[in-house]
């Protein structure tokens, strides 16, 4: 059966107290509801259906840069997930499969679960997901009879009969698109809330002579973000599933509660990450790397044997080769190194192609903006750039070419050519010692 999905993020988020809605808010740098999809994504979806609302704007650009393929629809008035989800009908129109209702701000509905639910389908009309909570709280309480799921009510309209119902709403809920707009335009806002609820489409179902059931997952994974103390804590949620997956997957954690991925994070088996690692968005890090201590690493590329850190940067576009070595206090930007090469110490690289097997000395620089352009540093194989060399871009220095420690290089530098360009050095007899005494001498004369 094909599926589709409808994502409900139109809510402001009011309890966030943030000028950005609530779907916005990101876990493992990526916005709230990029999760809920990537869970959807695992049914292989024919069609995504976004129902954004406040700051629809915002939220479609966001949407868009993730999947161009997405449709986002308006829910200008938040008249309850009911109303929600119908604003999906335009999108559906000549979809047959079934529909999975996600929520924007449920980021960790997992995959399994998702299956369980479409196994469910094959025998009943509606799938709800439930789970049984610790504390039901103000949750939407699932009334079954044996495995049939007979009615949701909401906490403010049940009766304490219904009220001492365990099993809750997670809000996640699968039904074949066919009945369910229809289900949903027979929903009334008759209720304690005065809202469209989206639960009521179960009543309504069972009254039709169709067939509904829940499932349950776990408390954890319907864990829901409606304030910052609920981001704070559903980013540790995420950083500890990506933690025991690295190591699942043969990566080397020597203190895991320390690394910090983001949600594309890609590592390969038997790379060693060690303490307080810092990966942002875009890195991929080939089998057998080492990123040491105390790194921060965005948008870059590692690759097999290669080493970082400690306390190195990278930033965008860089690529590192295989076997590379990038040390200490050595920011990389928008740069390709080559295999082998070394760059061990206080180094800053942007815009910059590096060959394989160069060496690049302590305190290097590519000067690499001009105040308006940037401009770049391209470096032949196995040269040797001397320490606290400038290389004001653009500029280029040859194969097995070198450069003098201190120079300033504004010239090409021709293959196997020694560039130096620093002031000659002059050495005055003797002059150190004149000029010492000469000045103790004139302290000695104020005192
Ligand atoms: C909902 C369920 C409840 C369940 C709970 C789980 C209903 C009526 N109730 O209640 O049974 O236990 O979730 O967390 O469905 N939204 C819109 N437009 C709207 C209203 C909501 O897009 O007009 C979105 C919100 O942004 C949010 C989601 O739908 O992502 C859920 O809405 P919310 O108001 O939080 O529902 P609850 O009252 O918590
Ligand atoms: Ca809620």
């Amino acid at each position: 059966m094909s599926a589709a999905l409808i994502i409900l993020a139109a809510g402001q988020g009011t309890r966030m107290q943030s000028d950005l809605p609530k779907v916005l808010h990101q876990i493992g740098h990526a916005p709230l509801f990029v999760h809920a999809m990537a869970a959807g994504a695992t049914l292989a979806p024919a069609r995504t259906v976004l129902v954004a609302g406040h700051g629809a704007d915002a939220v479609r650009a966001a949407a868009m840069a993730h999947d161009p393929d997405i449709t986002v629809v308006v829910q200008n008035e938040q008249l309850g997930t009911g109303h929600a989800a119908a604003q999906a009908r335009d999108a559906l129109a000549g979809f047959d499969g079934d529909a999975y209702v996600l929520f924007g701000d449920t980021p960790f509905i997992s995959a399994t679960t998702l299956q369980a639910m479409a196994d469910a389908r094959a025998h009943h009309d509606i799938v709800v997901l439930g789970f049984q909570a610790a504390d039901p709280g103000r949750y939407g309480r699932l009334v079954m009879a044996g495995d049939t799921l007979r009615r949701i009510v909401e906490f403010k309209d049940a009766s304490d009969e219904e009220r001492a119902i365990t099993f809750c709403n997670s809000g996640v809920l699968c039904c074949s698109a066919d009945p369910l707009f229809d289900l949903i335009d027979g929903t009334r806002n008759d209720n304690a809330a005065g809202e469209y609820y989206l639960t009521d489409v179960v009543e309504a179902a069972c009254a039709r002579g169709l067939s509904a059931t829940a499932i349950a997952c776990s408390e954890a994974e319907t864990m829901g973000v409606n304030t910052r103390a609920d981001l704070a804590a559903a980013e540790a949620v995420f950083q500890d599933m990506r933690r025991a997956e690295a190591l699942e997957t043969g990566i080397t954690l020597q203190a895991p509660d320390t690394v910090f991925f983001a949600f594309d994070t890609v590592i390969g088996r038997d790379a060693v990450i060690e303490p307080n690692v810092v990966f942002g968005p875009g890195v991929t890090v080939e089998s057998g790397a080492r990123i040491r201590a105390f790194s921060h690493l965005e948008g870059c590329h590692v690759s097999a044997g290669a080493t970082v850190g400690p306390y190195a940067r990278l930033r965008p576009g860089a690529e590192i080769g295989n076997d590379a070595h990038i040390g200490n206090f050595v920011e990389v930007k928008n740069a390709e190194i080559g295999e082998g090469a070394k760059i061990n110490h206080l180094t800053y690289i942007g815009d910059a192609d590096i060959g394989a097997g160069t060496n690049v000395g302590a305190g290097t620089i590519t000067c690499n903006y001009d105040g308006v352009f940037k401009h770049r540093t391209v470096i032949g194989q196995h040269a040797f750039i001397g320490s606290n060399t400038m290389l004001v871009a653009p500029v280029n220095v040859g194969d097995r070419a070198m450069t003098g420690s201190g120079s300033v290089i504004t010239r090409d530098v021709p293959p196997g050519d020694l560039a130096v360009a620093r002031s000659r050095q002059d050495n005055k007899a003797g002059l150190a010692v004149r000029l010492m005494d000469k000045l103790r001498a004139a302290k000695a004369r104020k005192e």
